[in-house]
């Protein structure tokens, strides 16, 4: 079968489990899409670290750009982070030279999607992030692909693992917000400057893509209304329990009059609600759409294995020859919001 050589720029959390998998499904992977697909080059910030993955036969690059561009590899694989920097640049680069990226970077997206998909869309390459909303919920096929077919009128959930764990854990074993949080960074699921979790910046990101591919809106994350959890004290998670409540960090895109209203929040939903049951790293995400209804997808939102398993599912796409247009033409309005202060949850 013909090959396909992987560049995975960044080996940390994603990346090493990115590497792992591809090797663990090797056969598989070939039997389902009909191509040998190997790691032929992987780049990252310390050459002599220890990788918890066998990488003999990549090439080591000091820089994601020039693997970006070397002709060694056919698709490159972004999981640095960040929106500007090694981690844009490397994307533009591989979409310059005509080569599909697969990304988990929902900050790059957030940013500068419209930019990507436009370059994308130019050169013929395949742009795929299912990684980047929900971990390993494959959210971004379940709107694009199976839900084709409906008008959706609200998207919701809890879309950062970080949060939900620290959360879970606080009301659970009744640790404090700090400890919580340390555990989280230690367990790979917080970004590397974790205000983006706890500040609720994540958490919108992941909406302004789920914004756009459920309603075709522009992806724009400054349109959110943003409060995070770092307010939020035990003593607020005990007296919302007594009160048979529990506090999510949700993130809610509906339709309304005035065009797509986004917003991120700490909410207080019933103790006997499904929202309310989806503890620890997990993630939900609600979508109400006209033809099928109700649906909700409860999954990992974080770590690596999980996410990996979403990054490999963009790989084999790609593998198999599929370029789905990465976002819908931006043609319907977004709302302007005022901020909403802590509420109880209408729905779920
Ligand atoms: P991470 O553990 O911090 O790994 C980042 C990697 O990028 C490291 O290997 C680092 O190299 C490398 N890197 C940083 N700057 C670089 C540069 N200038 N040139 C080359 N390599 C560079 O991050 P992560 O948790 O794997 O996250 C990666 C991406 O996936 C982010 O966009 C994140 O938002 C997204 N994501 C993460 C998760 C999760 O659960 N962790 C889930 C979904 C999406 P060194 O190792 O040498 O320092
Ligand atoms: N830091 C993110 C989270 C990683 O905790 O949800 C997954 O996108």
């Amino acid at each position: 079968s013909e090959l396909l050589r992987v560049g995975i720029a960044g080996l940390g959390t994603v990346g090493a489990a990115v590497a792992r998998l591809l090797h663990r499904q090797a056969e598989a992977l070939t039997a389902r899409t009909g191509r040998r697909i190997v790691v032929a080059g992987v780049s990252a910030r310390d050459a002599e670290k220890k990788r918890d993955a066998d990488l003999s036969g990549a090439e080591f690059f000091h820089d994601p750009v020039k693997l970006a561009a070397s002709p060694a590899i056919d698709l490159f694989v972004e999981l640095i982070g960040g929106s500007e920097g090694p981690a844009r640049a490397s994307v533009e680069t591989a979409l310059a030279h005509g080569k599909p990226v697969v990304t988990a970077n929902k900050a790059l997206l957030a940013a500068h999607g419209l930019h990507l998909a436009t370059l994308a869309e130019e050169r013929h390459a395949a742009l795929a992030f299912e990684a980047s909303v929900a971990g390993g919920i494959p959210i971004v096929k379940t709107l694009r692909e199976g839900l084709a077919g409906n008008s959706i009128e609200r998207v919701y959930g809890i879309l950062n693992g970080t949060c939900n764990y620290i959360l879970s854990r606080m009301e659970q074993e009744q640790l404090s917000f700090e400890e919580c949080l340390k555990e989280a960074q230690r367990l790979g699921y917080a970004e590397a400057d974790p205000t983006f979790d706890i500040g609720g910046f994540d958490t919108a990101h992941k909406l302004a893509i789920l914004t756009s591919l459920a309603f075709g809106a522009r992806i724009d994350a400054s349109a959110i209304d943003i409060e995070g959890i770092e307010r939020v004290s035990l003593a607020d998670i005990d007296a919302a329990a007594e009160l048979g409540y529990r506090i999510k960090l949700l993130g809610v895109a509906q339709r309304t009059a005035d065009g797509v209203e986004q917003r991120v929040h700490p909410t207080m939903v019933s103790k006997h609600s499904a929202i309310a049951q989806v503890m620890g790293v997990l993630n939900a995400v609600t979508i109400d759409a006209d033809a099928v209804h109700e649906l909700t997808l409860v999954g990992p939102g974080a770590g690596g294995d999980a996410t990996a398993s979403a990054v490999v599912a963009d790989i084999a796409d790609i593998a198999r020859g599929v370029r789905s247009a990465p976002f819908g033409l931006p043609s319907v309005k977004l709302a302007e919001l005022k901020r909403t202060p802590m509420r109880r949850h209408e729905g779920g």
